[in-house]
Order: structure tokens, then sequence, then C-alpha cells
């Protein structure tokens, strides 16, 4: 039996109606009616049932810590298709390749309205997680979709309207790989020797609960910043390897925290990959900005390292904004302690030799047929679609607008299967904000992109390369992007994905039309 345990204790009580949830013992029955859309004559090659719940972890010393969890299992197909990470409150890796046909019935046991969106991945609007379509606890929804990405580090998280920072925040989120041919002929490191690493940034009291936003106003304008770094939901994490080539999956998580990674012994940071799958050849970057929502494919050689020594996997300082400095997370466990400031250096990971093996791998020289990104191809190169950043009393805006759950303006309508150039502002220092200045990581569904430039860079370490659906602009910054929309059409958001800010509004619909005419459920 599991105790009844409030999972998120509110301090302060700001908002609280909305965010303290007590936790019904799971488990009990639940009416399933399956709200998915789906065409019929779907035969999938994958079938998964993937469950939110509340459930404990073991994360400290004393009490387990409530979270809401993504548990999976495999209803028909390989069962490789979903690892399970161990001990850890995140949802289990999906593995599938390209061309798969997947069916996914997402049955929501939370005591709060919930539905699944798949980052980065392609899929028609009923099937992409817009917050339209949440299920109330005890209902199901069925997706299914043919994947159509490329090889890439892809993932899955909740998407309700104003809930989803919450959410996510709470346990769910979990990677969603797919591979290919192309990536397959290269024979990277696997098994053992491909590890995805899920950084997020977590609070804590001190019965080892979770505390979500009780930075009060200023933790909404910053978003949440944790001062206990977790890796694949673990505390001081540490990667035993042996002395091998290792590939390392690196998924931002978190709600609001960027990240500047580096090795602490100074050697490269070597890049292949970024959201959308591998790059051309690969990057070696003395440290790479990261923020919530991105990225990175890493080639980590470990061979030179005697046994017990290791490099550390660190986050460098850098200049947030004015808003960084501020905090706006909470104080630390137990309330002592400062918080930890977005930009401020800390450790994510440790590496720890455990074992001599020999290698036998060379980082290839070429890892993809990517081609240059051609201007060329936009049907809107003399008048770049633009977008500026702001916040005004608490309410994330683009181009002054809020979100609205099915609004699109006339200015958000594109054609399928089209390239557009996008440009966005990040304003610094605007008044509405109370002259603050702070990061938006903007992340497109329906679209992938790639990054044609940046204006107003005033840190080193942005990885633009490759195709990309979320890219991080630092306060000042102004980019352009060549966003290619695919075949569906709908209904699609695009946003920033520091999810307090996405769930304060500043978050549109844009249309995609067709010719074959459009349809909006
Ligand atoms: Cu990962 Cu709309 O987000
Ligand atoms: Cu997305
Ligand atoms: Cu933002």
């Amino acid at each position: 039996m599991i105790t009844r345990r409030q999972f998120f204790s509110i301090a302060g009580g700001a908002a609280a109606g909305c965010l303290a949830h007590s936790l019904p013992a799971w488990g009990s029955p639940v009416s399933s009616t399956d709200t998915g859309r789906s065409t019929s004559g779907f035969l999938p090659d994958v079938e998964l049932r993937l469950t939110s719940m509340p459930t404990e972890v073991p994360l400290f010393k004393g009490s387990p810590t409530a979270v809401w969890a993504y548990r999976g299992e495999v209803i028909k197909g390989p069962p490789e298709s979903l690892v399970h990470l161990k001990s850890s409150f995140l949802g289990p890796v999906i593995r599938v390749r390209k061309g798969q046909k997947v069916r996914v019935h997402f049955e929501n046991r939370i005591p709060a309205s919930s539905i699944i969106h798949w980052h980065g991945l392609h899929v028609p609007q009923e099937m992409d997680g817009h917050p339209r379509f949440a299920v109330p606890q005890g209902e199901t929804y069925r997706y299914d979709f043919e994947v159509v990405d490329r090889s890439g580090t892809y993932w899955y998280h909740p998407h309700p309207h104003g809930r989803t920072g919450h959410q996510v925040y709470g346990g769910m989120a979990g990677l969603f790989l797919v591979t290919d041919d192309e990536e397959a002929e290269l024979d990277l490191p696997s098994g053992d020797y491909e590890v995805p690493l899920v950084i997020q940034d977590r609070s804590f009291n001190m019965d080892n609960q979770l505390v979500y936003l009780s930075g009060g106003m200023m933790g909404r304008m910053t978003g949440h910043m944790g001062d206990v770094i977790l890796v694949n939901g673990r505390p001081r994490f540490t990667l035993k390897a042996a002395t091998r080539v290792y590939r390392l999956r690196i998924l931002n998580g978190s709600n609001a925290r960027v990240y500047n990674l580096a090795w602490d012994d100074g050697s490269h940071l070597t890049v292949i990959g970024t959201d959308g799958g591998l790059l051309t050849r690969p990057l070696k970057r003395s440290s790479v900005l990261i923020g919530p929502g991105e990225r990175l494919d890493v080639w980590a050689d470990f061979t030179r390292y005697a046994e017990g020594t290791g490099p550390n996997l660190i986050s460098g300082g850098f200049d947030a904004g004015t808003a960084g400095t501020m905090g706006g997370g909470r104080m630390g466990r137990g309330m002592m302690g400062p918080v930890l400031p977005n930009g401020a250096p800390f450790q994510v990971m440790e590496v720890e030799i455990a074992k001599k093996e020999k290698e036998h791998r060379r980082l290839p020289e070429r890892l993809s047929k990517l081609p240059p990104p051609s201007v060329e191809d936009a049907v809107n190169i003399e008048l770049p679609r633009k977008f500026e950043l702001s916040m005004f009393h608490m309410h994330g805006l683009i181009n002054g607008r809020s979100f609205q759950m099915t609004q699109v303006a006339d200015d958000e309508i594109v054609q399928a299967d089209t390239t557009e150039i996008w440009e966005f502002t990040n304003p610094s220092g605007q008044m509405g904000m109370m002259g603050m200045t702070i990061p938006h990581p903007m992340h497109l569904h329906g679209a992938k992109f790639r990054v044609l430039g940046r204006a107003g860079v005033s840190q080193s370490g942005h990885q633009d390369e490759g195709w990309k659906d979320t890219v991080l602009l630092m306060p000042g910054e102004r980019i352009r992007l060549l966003v290619r929309f695919g075949k569906y059409s709908g209904l699609f958001l695009y946003h920033c994905h520091n999810l307090e800010h996405g769930d304060a509004g500043m978050m549109r619909n844009y249309l995609i039309k067709s010719d074959q005419g459009i349809r909006i459920l």
C-alpha cells in the first residue's frame, strides 16, 4: 500500500490550487475509453502502452520521493522497443526504426488531465499531443503514426494547457530514439556503450519531496530553477565506464535551466548530432550551451583514462541575463544554502573508469549526408516571418499575443511542404519584464529547421548545426531559421520550451494548410 503523500509541497501558497495534488492510490480500476482518432487499417509494427501514474522512487536516504511517472509495456513488436532505465522515475526509452508504424495507448492515471507530445517527431496533428486533445484521469488516448523522421534523439513529455511544467517536473518525460539505415551503417557505440543522459534540475524539501515554483513571481518569470541536478532521474550520477568509446544521448529535460556543458579536464566535447540526428561531420567544442528541450549526441572517448579516474561533465558559468542572477528557484534542501541561479557553474555527472577494455573504434570523419541549408528554397526570402518574445504581467507573449487553445492569427498560416525563413528576437532589457533579460528556448511542432544565423550573440557555445526543432535565444539575440514544414496539415504549436514560460502563454498555434484542405478537430 502506498502512503498518501503530498506530491508537491508548495511554499508560500501561491496558486496552490492547481499545483498541490494529493496522491490517490494507483491501481484502482479506471474506465477506459479510447479517444485517439486514428485511421482504420493501421497495422502497427510496434504497439506500446504508456501509463502515467503517481508512484514513489527512492532518491535519497529517508523517505522515498513521490513522483508522476510514465510506465511502459510492449504489447506487440520487438521487446527492445522499450528500454527501462534502472531505478529512475523517467519514462522508458522508446527505440524504433524509421519507417515503423507505432501505436501507443496512453493511459492517464494521474489526477489531472494530460496528453503526450512526441517532441521532434513529425506526426499528424491529432497525434502530436496538442493541449486540446488532453484526456482526464482514467481515460486513454490512442496514437497511431508512422515514424518518418531520420535517426535522432527525440523525446516525449506531457503537453496539457498550463500544466506542462508541473507534470514534466513531476517526472513525466522519456527519450524516443529513432534509428535508420544511414546511422546503422556507421556502427556507432551501442548497448552498454550508448548511454542516455537526461539532465534535469529539481528542488526538494526536507522530507525528500519535490517542490515546485515556490519562488513566487520571480520563479514564474525565470522558470523553475532547482538546486539538485539529476541525471536520468538520479542525484549525484556517476557513469561507471570502461576504457571505451561511448555515445552519450544527452537531453536537457529541465523546465528552465540552461547548461553550458564541458569536460572538466579541458578535453573537447565531440558533438556528432543534435536534435534531429547526425551532423555531416563531428564537431569539437570546448563547451556547448544546451537549452531546455534541446539534445546533443556526443562521442566520448574514455580510452586514455586510468582506472579510478575519469572526467567530470560540468556546466560552466555563463551570463544568463539579469533575471538569471536573481534566482527564481528556492532555498536549498532544508532551506539552507543559496539558490542555484541559471548560469552558475556546477558538476553534472562524474565518469569513473571501472574497467580496462580494448577499443577498436575510430571517430568517423563523415557521419551523414546533410545538404547545407539553401535559403533559395524559402518562399519568403524577401519577407521573413518575424516573432518577438516578451513577458508582460506574468504573461508570456509572442508578437504581443498569448496562447489561445484553437486560435490562430492571419500571419500564422503556412503552406504544407514548403520552406520559410522565420526570425525570432529575444530583446534585451524590456521594461515589460521589469527590465529583466532572460533566455528563451524556442521550439516548433510539425517542422524542423536549420539555423541560418544569429545576431547579438554575447555568449559562446551555441550549437546550431544540423536539423533542429528547438533553439536557444540568449538575451539580446536574434536568430534566423530556415523552417521546413511537413506534409501534415492542421494546427501545430510553436512556443518557448522554458516550460513555465510556455504555461504562462508564450506559445501560439500556427496553421499548416495543404491543397487537400485542412481539418481542424
Ligand atoms: Cu517539447 Cu511543445 O514541446
Ligand atoms: Cu515538440
Ligand atoms: Cu521563454
